[in-house]
């Protein structure tokens, strides 16, 4: 391979340095210095007869955090400038002339996978790693998979075992031998030919096949993806909070920001291949991450193709794209750990659970890890419970958090996970269950939502059961309101205040009993928006076993917030059970006149009727189960 001294002109030397040191204004303006790295840039200048190379080397150094900022300050000349500003931006470009970084995995679980400075050539992902580092690397068939869609068939099993063209090891010499060209008179300097997808990045390595469904887009992957970002880059608990299941810090949903996803990458799906029909996954989409870059199949192939060797061209050597920072997400690899294989068959109870394990998932028993992209939908949808905490943010003129940009440069720093790991007794890591819940707040007001899928295409409740279902929610409903309005009526006649006068009784009497509220939801009759309002209201979701259930992860936790799924009696599935209890919330599956909940819960099974029209379910039943619930005798 020669190298071309013509390859790189005074001019581009130039620009290069305007640019890095525009790079470094920016930094200096936006940036927030909280976290240590620090790269040191040397240059040395080579003159040849037409041409003068900037030879320019990178070495990362940490410092402390306290530091950097005054470094960056006290920094003049241009060569100091680069490094202040390699310093700050979070996404470290590979230069044309820099080492090519190793690759580093931050965080893995079955399926789930962190890396920092990966590679991507000819559609195969490149993990650089010496000898020693490939110690640390797991086991290639837990992070990937063919990406073929999934069937239950050993012949399909076998097709979506991960091959070499899917991913692969190697040396950093490997890596030098293939994408940087070495000058072999020893005159210029070795030039790679890697180019840097700057920002975080996440890649989806599914097919189209669990992504067109609003529950498998948003109450799985993007649930899973929250769980694990916002784990790997929250502080560790302490071993006293992690192993406490009732530490307060359980019961946070506030928590510091976490680096920002800049983009996501569908490597097997076009733009059409995760919108559901009904609309949520483009909905959710938007809202919860407003400036996320989107990248399809297409976009992946124009990368594949463009660092595929050319058979016949004149040889120039292989490209590479550089990752600084990718979650890898593969859901046949998630279904090889124990967790979704053997347990829930859920691919985010890998990404939960592995945060759980190393107390690094905050807020478990209210959700407040998913509390950022909650509010955001809250907010987006017009919610009370999304635009209350801003309103009063904006009261307390707290304004830090809107003012920061979502391409700001505050660089990620995963800590406690790896070789950093505190040494945790996993066995008795906290758990969520329902005595925590207990410690919630109840709701101003019991609102049961039932989300009737009698307009759908199958899997319906025995019509007359639907009514009666109905009908014995109203009277459960008006009998409480009415026992509501008798308090009321009882304690003004002994309080000696106006028939009407609730505030004043409310006060002085107190144990007031709740307002309550019943909506049969239609979904297909109301806007997103309107459906989500009417989520973030919820306290009872009562629902057929189906999508429509997704939206009780836009419920509010509250001591009485449950899910009551209704099945065909004998049969099962994880998906919103596990859902709901993740987000410490109780789960309860009807079968007819007979309920089972955590830990005496229901095997998977899908028994013939499960997916038909003569679903039975006791109304009844039904009934007692919700008021006993908000009651807490259950
Ligand atoms: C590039 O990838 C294609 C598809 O996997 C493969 O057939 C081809 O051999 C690869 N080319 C090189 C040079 O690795
Ligand atoms: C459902 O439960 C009710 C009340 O116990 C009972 O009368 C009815 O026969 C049950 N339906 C089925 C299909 O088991």
């Amino acid at each position: 391979m020669i190298f071309r001294p013509g390859g790189l002109t005074r001019r581009d030397a130039i620009l290069l340095l305007v640019g890095a040191s525009s790079m470094h204004i920016w930094s200096l303006l936006f940036s927030q210095h909280d976290y240590p790295s620090d790269q040191s840039i040397v240059i040395n200048n080579h003159a040849s007869q037409d041409h003068v190379v900037e030879r320019i080397t990178l070495t990362t150094t940490v410092v402390e955090p306290a530091r950097t900022q005054t470094r960056i300050q006290t920094q003049t000349a241009t060569v100091t400038k680069l490094a202040a500003a390699k310093s700050t931006t979070k996404s470290r470009a590979v230069a044309p002339f820099a080492e090519l970084p190793s690759t580093e995995v931050l965080a893995h679980a079955p399926g789930w996978t962190l890396f920092r400075d990966v590679y991507m050539s000819n559609g195969t992902i490149f993990i650089v790693a010496d000898e020693n580092a490939r110690k640390n690397i797991p086991e290639i068939r837990m992070m990937t998979s063919t990406g073929l869609p999934a069937e239950n068939t050993p012949e399909n099993i076998a097709s979506r075992e991960p091959l070499p063209e899917n991913m692969q090891i190697i040396t950093p010499e490997e890596a030098k031998r293939r994408w940087v060209t070495v000058d072999p008179d020893g005159k210029y300097p070795d030039l790679n030919r890697v180019w840097s997808v700057e920002g975080n990045t996440l890649l989806f390595n599914d097919p189209t096949q669990f992504l067109r469904h609003y529950y498998h887009l948003v109450a799985e992957l993007f649930f899973g993806v929250q769980a694990f970002w916002h784990g790997a880059f929250s502080e560790p608990l302490s071993t006293r909070d992690a192993l406490s299941p009732t530490s307060s810090i359980h019961y946070s949903q506030t928590h510091p920001a976490v680096p920002p996803i800049h983009r996501a990458i569908f490597a097997h799906s076009n733009a059409d291949g995760w919108r559901d029909n009904p609309g949520f996954n483009r909905y959710f989409l938007r809202a919860a991450f407003p400036s996320l870059i989107v990248e399809h199949q297409e976009d992946w192939e124009d990368r594949i193709r463009s660092t595929r060797p050319k058979p016949g061209q004149i040889q120039t050597g292989e490209r590479a794209w550089h990752f600084p920072m990718v979650l890898l997400t593969d859901r046949s690899a998630a279904h090889r750990g124990w967790m979704c294989g053997s347990n829930t068959q859920r691919t985010a109870s890998e990404a939960w659970d592995y945060m759980r394990l190393n107390g690094k998932l905050r807020g478990m028993h209210v959700g407040g890890w998913w509390a950022p992209v909650r509010e955001a939908i809250w907010r987006f949808a017009g919610a009370d419970e999304g635009l209350k905490p801003v309103l009063d943010k904006a009261r307390q003129r707290d304004r830090k958090e809107e003012d920061q940009s979502y391409f700001g440069p505050e660089t990620g720093v995963v800590r406690g996970l790896g070789s950093s790991a505190p040494a945790l007794d996993k066995a008795k890591v906290a758990d969520i269950g329902a005595e925590h819940q207990k410690k919630l707040p109840m709701p101003s007001k019991v609102v049961i939502t039932y989300i009737s899928r009698q307009s759908a295409r199958n899997r319906k409740l025995i019509p007359e059961d639907h009514a009666l279902l109905i009908e014995s929610l109203k009277e459960l409903v008006d009998r409480k309101n009415k026992e509501r309005a008798k308090f009321f009526k009882d304690a003004n006649k002994v309080l000696g205040f106006g028939d009407d006068d609730r505030k004043r009784a409310t006060d002085e009497a107190g144990g007031v009993p709740l307002e309550w509220e019943l909506n049969v939801m239609e979904a297909e009759k109301l806007t997103h928006d309107q459906q989500i309002q009417a989520a973030a209201r919820t306290t009872i979701m009562l629902g057929v076993h189906g999508n429509g259930l997704t939206h009780l992860v836009f419920m509010k936790p509250t001591r009485a917030s449950t899910v009551i799924e209704m099945f065909y009696p004998g049969g099962f599935a994880h998906d919103y059970y596990w859902t709901s209890r993740a987000l410490g919330m109780s789960h309860f599956a009807v079968w007819n006149d007979t309920h089972r909940t955590y830990p005496d819960k229901p095997n998977v099974d899908y028994p013939k009727g499960f997916q038909e029209n003569s679903i039975p379910a006791h109304g009844p039943t039904v009934a007692q189960l919700i008021e006993d619930r908000v009651a807490m005798k259950l």
